[in-house]
């Protein structure tokens, strides 16, 4: 049986340490879906198709295992996406304590929903301190992102756009 798991997230935009958590997947799954959703909780800064485009581009040039596929769900449920597709687990990257505690409740009503389980995966301790957040706000101040973000994302963020 091929069992699949769901990497879900704002990615808005992907990090380092969201990779390292797709590439650890991709190694013990035998497909992984990663999935951007819109999180209402959190003012966007990229488009979805952006967020998709980039991840795509980040896992190519990344040299990620082919396994990977990247898509968007806007439509209900993150478990309805896994029930769909027949994913039994969710994989998410825990980097601290809070990240514990913003996740658990998530994790345990995936579960009652769907008797989706969910996955903690460590990333690597290098990519500890990195965030999304973080990244968009020094991105928007000007500052260098390069040690925090894929290539081809530094690129986007910091090439001047007119719209
Ligand atoms: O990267 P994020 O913003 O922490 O990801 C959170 C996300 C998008 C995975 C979460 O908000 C989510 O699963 N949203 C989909 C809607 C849903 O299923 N909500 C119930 C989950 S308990």
């Amino acid at each position: 049986m091929s069992r699949i798991a769901v990497v879900p997230g704002s990615f808005d935009p992907i990090t380092l340490g969201h990779l390292d958590v797709i590439e650890r997947a991709a190694g013990i799954f035998d497909q992984i879906h990663v999935l951007v959703v819109h999180n209402p909780g959190k003012t966007a800064l990229l488009p979805i198709a952006q967020r998709v485009s980039l991840i795509e581009q980040a896992v190519r040039e990344g040299g990620l295992p082919s396994n990977i596929l990247v898509t968007s769900w806007s439509v209900g449920l993150l478990v309805d996406y896994c029930t769909d597709v027949g994913a039994s687990v969710i994989v998410k990257g825990i980097r601290s304590q809070v990240d514990v505690a913003y996740e658990t409740p998530m994790a345990i009503v995936n579960r009652d929903l769907a008797g989706v389980e969910t996955v903690f995966m460590l990333p690597s301790p290098a990519h500890a301190h990195v965030s999304s957040s973080l990244v968009r706000q020094v991105a928007s101040l000007g500052g260098d992102v390069t040690p925090y973000v894929p290539g081809v994302v530094a690129n986007y963020l910091q090439t001047p756009r007119t719209e």
